[in-house]
């Protein structure tokens, strides 16, 4: 047995004016779950707590609570010393119960056709992965976009497909789906990192209602224009300057030693809409001994099709980007792009290994910056940190310049299409970001994505800057300082 703190939420409406804090010490097992730590205080210390649970081993998703932060099953995630217990970010009932019956009563059930044929094996392979839900909720206390707008939620999208491939329902779920706001999805892939039961609710169940959205012609308009606009100039943004590509030569060779080769993959905003950003990457890589190809006749990835289901023109898209790379005997294709990584990554297949520009840096070690008097915070990409699993690379990058401050990793709302096709919520959720910017105190904030960047300028009142340009401003200022000591 051993001892452990923990941080629990308590409110009873009925009696407390609002909701508190209390910190509670209990005795647990080793391999204690968080669940057995609540039984340890409600038996030990306070039998007015309120929680809930069934099964006690991850099957009925009653147990759903946040643990510093993050929804998690109570009896699954081990109890550790010094942990916050919260409810989910959901109506509270009382203490850690939540009101689930209003969202699990709006999840439709299957309406059977008069005449209908029972699933062929293949369907009911396809249908499997999105019956496993155990309706913990756990993802839609996670969602960013259910919070801003009108959406019925991630596993609500998952029933809605799941229905929508079984033949015995009768029921359009497609025409359905929109209505709930299935183009209100940034992708930002919270849902499916909290879910228990690995349901890939953005690529398995919306990415695959938007498709079939897309065969009815219910694709929003503005996103029918961004794949017109690729398939007319293979970009997804018009350019706003010249671009990366006109500007550089198709081989970067670094100031010293190689220490590595990588092919580029600029994508579709730093080629046209930020190209300073992706030119002040190519010097720190070149300081840093890697040598840069880059193909000229590369094109958008492709990301902004398949996050808003129009998949038809996308074999084109790989083809081309796959041979580019394949014709120079490129084997590790370097990305700066949160979103172009992720999808390069997992919705192509490439015979090259695919990094992003932060794993490459660390992985080669950089030369020291000097360091900058400044504060600074990191936005987390969400195709970054949860699309890729990146969370610490960038992190070390960064605290060699300045020093860090952290804040929640929050989708800032540019994602699957929502800033082009749900402005207004792309906005909310900007000015979401803004706050917690704001709590920080920081005098910048730090990205690695275009997306994000471009967005979050918009709800910033600090300058947002990519970590390689930081980089790069920390080698400046090196240069000058060794210079003002050289003696005339
Ligand atoms: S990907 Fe993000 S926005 Fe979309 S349903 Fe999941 S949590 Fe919500
Ligand atoms: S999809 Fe996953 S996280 Fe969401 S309710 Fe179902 S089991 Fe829980
Ligand atoms: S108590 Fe059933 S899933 Fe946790």
């Amino acid at each position: 047995m051993k001892d452990i703190t923990v941080r629990v939420f308590r409110f009873d409406p009925e009696n407390d004016e609002k909701p508190h804090f209390q910190t509670y010490s209990a005795s647990v097992s080793d391999g204690a779950r968080v669940l057995h730590a609540l039984h340890a205080i409600h038996n030990e210390h306070d039998p007015t707590l309120s929680y809930r649970y069934c099964c006690g081993s991850g099957q009925c998703g009653s147990c759903a609570v946040r643990v510093n932060g993050e929804p998690v099953l109570a009896c699954m995630e081990e109890a550790r010393d010094g942990m916050t217990v919260e409810p989910l970010d959901l109506p509270i009932v009382k203490d850690l119960v939540v009101d689930m019956g209003p969202y699990l009563d709006s999840l439709h059930a299957l309406v059977p056709a008069p005449e209908f044929r029972m699933p062929t094996p293949d369907e009911v392979e396809e249908i499997k992965p999105l019956r496993s839900c155990i309706e913990c909720l756990a993802c839609v206390s996670a969602c960013p976009a259910l919070k801003v707008i009108d959406f019925a939620g991630p596993t609500a999208m998952r029933q809605e497909l799941r229905l929508q491939l079984d033949p015995r329902d009768q029921q359009d779920r497609v025409t359905e789906a929109v209505g709930e706001g299935l183009f209100t999805c940034t992708s930002c892939q919270a849902c499916w990192k909290v879910c228990p039961k690995d349901i890939q609710l953005p690529g398995k169940a919306i990415e695959k209602l938007r498709a079939l959205a897309n065969k009815k012609g219910l694709t929003l308009p503005r996103h029918q224009d961004v794949a017109q606009l690729v398939k007319e100039t293979g970009r997804s943004v018009v350019r706003t300057e010249t671009s990366f590509l006109e500007q550089i030569p198709e081989v970067l060779e670094p100031y010293g030693e190689v220490k590595g080769t990588v092919g580029f993959f600029v994508g579709c905003m730093y080629n046209q809409r930020l190209p300073q950003t992706a030119l002040d990457a190519m010097e720190v890589l070149r300081r840093n001994g890697i040598r840069v190809i880059i193909p000229k006749e590369q094109v958008c990835c492709g990301s902004p099709l398949i996050r808003t289901g129009q998949v038809d023109f996308l074999d084109t898209l790989k083809r081309r980007n796959i041979d580019a790379f394949v014709f120079r005997n490129i084997d590790t294709v370097l990305t700066m792009c949160a979103g172009c990584g992720s999808t390069l990554k997992h919705d192509y297949k490439t015979p090259f290994k695919v990094m992003d520009i932060n794993e490459v840096l660390t992985k080669y070690g950089i030369e020291p910056p000097a360091r900058l008097p400044l504060k600074a915070t990191y936005h987390d990409p969400c195709h970054l940190l949860r699309g890729q699993g990146i969370k610490n690379q960038p992190r070390e990058l960064i605290t060699q310049v300045v020093d860090l401050i952290e804040m929640p990793a929050i989708c800032c709302g540019s994602g699957g299409g929502v800033k082009s096709g749900v402005p207004d919520e792309a906005a909310a959720l900007g000015e979401k970001r803004r706050e917690e910017i704001k709590k920080t105190g920081a005098d910048i904030v730090i990205s690695s994505c275009p997306f994000c960047e471009y967005h979050i300028r918009d709800h910033s009142d600090i300058p947002v800057k990519n970590v390689t340009t930081v980089l790069l401003e920390g080698y400046r200022e090196k240069d000058r300082k060794a210079k003002e000591q050289k003696p005339c």
